[in-house]
């Protein structure tokens, strides 16, 4: 396989790609931000707060810090905290648990579902004790959970917060997120299909009095300056990030629908290759496809080997989230999940951002015929 290292690499992501596009746009911006110095609480902020929520079709859109920070906040705003379950899929980044955790409540993990890794709906209905406060669905890889299904199942004094990290622009039944719960917390982490120049991330809600709740938690707990109603947080979405972020926002629709072209290259050029389970999509659901995710046996040798000749593969997630250290001493009950198990031994993302070209994809595919062939 060494004749493969010649060959030009394809990386997973390409964020030096997507600054070039938009440079011209993004750098002025900055630069008045720096002039203005209005760095913190700018008036950019709020306007990009208003375009992501009209992009999103939410009244309210509240900027934080980071997508973490979004999880936990919202369920602070909530209500939710000590004495609290939330219940969360096992299959999903750490910070889906880690928030309820800072919120001072305590997971509660449920399974994937096995075709589509999103939670298992039943799974959730199975695990709601007296104690259940919320459930965190994950719109994992760019597809949105079962939120319609997840709402009728636990009813009303269940509040549901989606994980929307992965999903900006996904719809549901021509929903978007945020529509059809209490709020949608999203990241703006660099990589993901709406990113910033750093960390950054907001909580949308078609609620006003939770918008306000956010709001005043994300800035230590006050609304009126030197006024503090309750223990807050610094949790500001910086004004250098919106301008980047309202810049960026006016290429997602172009950027989500350039990844469903890709993610429709790759399903036909891995038609045929039986080694391969090629990632599916729920009806009704509009993906995003943050990440392309295809499954393989003898996963870690395939993905080495793509690395090591210059394919940009990832995995996520190695570690289901009852496996994590950390969060042993905060779960309870069997933790036998095969779905999320399975998954974190065969996942493999394939290199898929807006621009990757057709060459490149064709190389992926090729490369994996090809390492595939050669493996166990
Ligand atoms: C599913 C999911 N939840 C939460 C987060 C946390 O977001 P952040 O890194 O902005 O804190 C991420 C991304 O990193 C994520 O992918």
């Amino acid at each position: 396989m060494t004749a493969l290292t010649a060959t030009p690499s394809v990386p997973l992501v390409d964020l030096a790609r997507q600054h070039r596009e938009l440079a011209h746009e993004i750098e002025p911006a900055v630069l008045a931000v720096l002039a203005r110095a209005d760095f913190v609480q700018g008036s950019a902020v709020a306007a990009f707060e208003a375009a992501f929520a009209q992009f999103s079709g939410t009244e309210h859109c509240a900027g934080v810090a980071n997508g973490t920070d979004a999880l936990e906040l919202a369920l602070r705003a909530a209500g939710i905290g000590h004495g609290d379950e939330v219940i969360v899929p096992a299959n999903s980044f750490f910070a889906t648990a880690e928030a309820v955790v800072l919120a001072g409540a305590t997971p509660v993990l449920v399974d994937v579902d096995p075709v589509f890794h999103l939670i298992d709906v039943e799974a959730a209905e199975a695990a709601r004790t007296a104690r259940t406060r919320a459930v965190l669905p994950v719109h994992l890889y760019g597809q949105m959970a079962f939120v319609e299904r997840l709402r009728d199942a636990m009813g009303a004094d269940v509040v549901i917060i989606e994980d929307a990290a992965q999903a900006q622009g996904a719809r549901r039944h021509g929903d978007g997120i945020g529509a059809n719960s209490l709020a949608a917390a999203t990241s703006f982490y660099p990589g993901k299909n709406l990113g910033a120049a750093g960390d950054a991330g907001a909580v949308l809600s078609n609620d006003a009095a939770f918008d306000t709740a956010i709001r005043q938690l994300r800035n230590h707990g006050s609304i009126e300056k030197y006024h503090h109603e309750h223990i807050g947080r610094n949790s500001r979405l910086d004004t250098i990030q919106a301008v980047v972020l309202a810049a960026k926002l006016t290429r997602l629709a172009e950027w989500n629908h350039q990844r469903r072209a890709a993610a429709a290259l790759y399903d036909d050029l891995l038609a045929d290759e039986a080694r391969v389970a090629r990632p599916a999509t729920a009806a009704g659901n509009e993906h995003v496809f943050h990440l392309y995710v295809v499954q393989v046996d003898h996963r870690d040798d395939v993905l080495a080997e793509l690395n090591r000749v210059g394919i940009g593969a990832g995995v996520h997630y190695p570690i289901p989230l009852h496996r994590q250290p950390a969060l042993g001493p905060h779960l309870d009950g069997p933790l036998t999940f095969p779905n999320s198990e399975a998954l974190a031994a065969r996942a493999l993302s394939l290199p898929l951002f807006p621009g990757i070209d057709v060459a490149e994809q064709e190389r992926v595919v090729q490369t994996l015929r090809h390492v595939l062939d050669h493996i166990a």
